[in-house]
């Protein structure tokens, strides 16, 4: 979508992996989908790095509403669990120097029971630009007709005349999605199902879309990202190696890169894999190329992961999905690199930097369940006519 936001992969938060649709305060008051939860995140974001780090957006899942609209058909936030209401929580965020996002579903009901925009389009695009909203996620449980629904919801979220991000659910309901038509009308898209808490989670949505990506990688570019759903890092379901694989898979990618966690006090290995400037340049390289799965090995077991970036460097994720080490050679061809020297840069910074000579055999030793994630830079090799100069002088 043309909007002139998400020119590169969204970053932030997402309520849903983590909190789900939890709504008993009195029982869980740290866990509730609430006010409190949104400001603690957005608190913990600004102070902690991740702001700086470019995770911008924070955003509530399904659940925050009343059961039923307002008397003038208006969407309510649950009084008890948002008493100061969206539009005060909102500027909140937006005053930590965050941006603020809030989740909807085109249909009678969200997924999760509460009232969808069905019927409500036109007031609830309208009350969104209102509450100052950054980011609208549009869930499709029980969308009628999907194809004619997201893009008019888009265009009346266009028409407030204020930019926020449109993340669609669209394709993941169908079975033969229309990406030109879904990439015209929203930012980003969920391709397919939801992400759980665990690696064998991480490894079906890895798995899937190596498997189909010639059907949506050419829709990916500035404003506009495919979506393989969020990032599990920092929960219980992935050790730090399987944290590091998504992490790197997701970049490769061009993936919006939306955590789902207790922010706050997050153990040190984790947000270090979080917080990785390297990882995110290649994430968040301006040429917003996704990358593709370039070549597996016996059941898939061994994986290479191969985004182009700009300056004609790319980023190589070498994937381990086995239970043992494996230690592995790969050819330019495997590795599907034009014939040309690179310095290769380890991005999780455990092998020193080192040089590639065109044809060259590349080794890798990768942790089980695990990755290495390489930056490959050209070495220039100087024309004939520059060395000549040179001798001259
Ligand atoms: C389905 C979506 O795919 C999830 O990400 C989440 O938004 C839930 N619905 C909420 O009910």
């Amino acid at each position: 979508l043309d909007n002139g936001v998400g020119l590169t992969p969204p970053m932030g938060w997402l309520s849903w992996l983590r909190y789900n649709c939890t709504t008993e305060c009195d029982k869980y008051p740290t866990e509730c989908i609430s006010e409190n939860l949104i400001k603690r995140t957005a608190d913990a974001m600004a102070s902690e790095g991740y702001l700086e780090a470019g995770y911008q957006y924070v955003i509530i899942d399904d659940c925050w509403p009343e059961k039923t609209r307002g008397a003038d058909g208006r969407l309510v936030p649950d009084q008890a669990r948002f008493p100061s209401g969206i539009l005060e929580l909102s500027r909140y965020v937006q005053s930590k120097g965050l941006k603020f996002g809030i989740y909807e579903d085109y249909g009678n009901l969200t997924c999760a029971g509460y009232p969808g925009v069905l019927g409500h389009e036109a007031t609830d695009a309208a009350t969104f630009a209102e509450w100052e909203v950054d980011y609208v996620k549009l869930d499709g449980c029980g969308s009628p007709d999907s194809d004619t629904g997201y893009p008019m919801f888009g265009q009346l979220l266009n028409e407030t005349g204020r930019p926020m991000i449109y993340s669609c659910s669209w394709p993941a309901y169908q079975s033969h999605p229309n990406y030109s038509a879904i990439a015209k009308a929203c930012n980003i898209w969920r391709n397919y199902g939801d992400i759980e808490n665990t690696w064998a989670s991480v490894v079906n949505i890895m798995t899937w879309f190596g498997d189909n990506q010639d059907e949506f990688v050419q829709m990916a570019g500035p404003g506009n990202f495919n979506d393989p759903d969020m990032l599990v890092i920092g929960n219980s379901g992935v050790t730090v190696d399987q944290a590091r694989v998504q992490m790197a898979v997701w970049s490769v990618l061009a993936a919006p890169l939306i955590m789902s966690v207790e922010v706050a006090g997050m153990e040190p290995e984790f947000k270090e894999i979080l917080l990785n400037k390297d990882v995110i340049a290649v994430n968040q390289d301006p040429l917003g190329k996704q990358g593709l799965r370039v070549w597996t090995g016996p059941d898939k077991q061994d994986q290479i992961w191969h985004r182009e970036l700009s300056g004609g460097a790319r980023a190589l994720a070498f994937v381990n999905i086995g239970e043992t080490a494996a230690l592995a050679s790969y050819t330019y061809e495997q590795m599907k690199l034009p014939s040309q020297d690179f310095t290769v840069q380890d991005l999780y910074k455990e092998d020193e930097e080192m040089t590639l000579k065109a044809g060259e055999d590349f080794k890798v030793k990768i942790n089980s369940t695990g990755v290495k994630f390489y930056k490959f830079l050209p070495i220039l090799k100087k024309t004939e006519e520059a060395l000549s100069r040179e001798n001259e002088i």
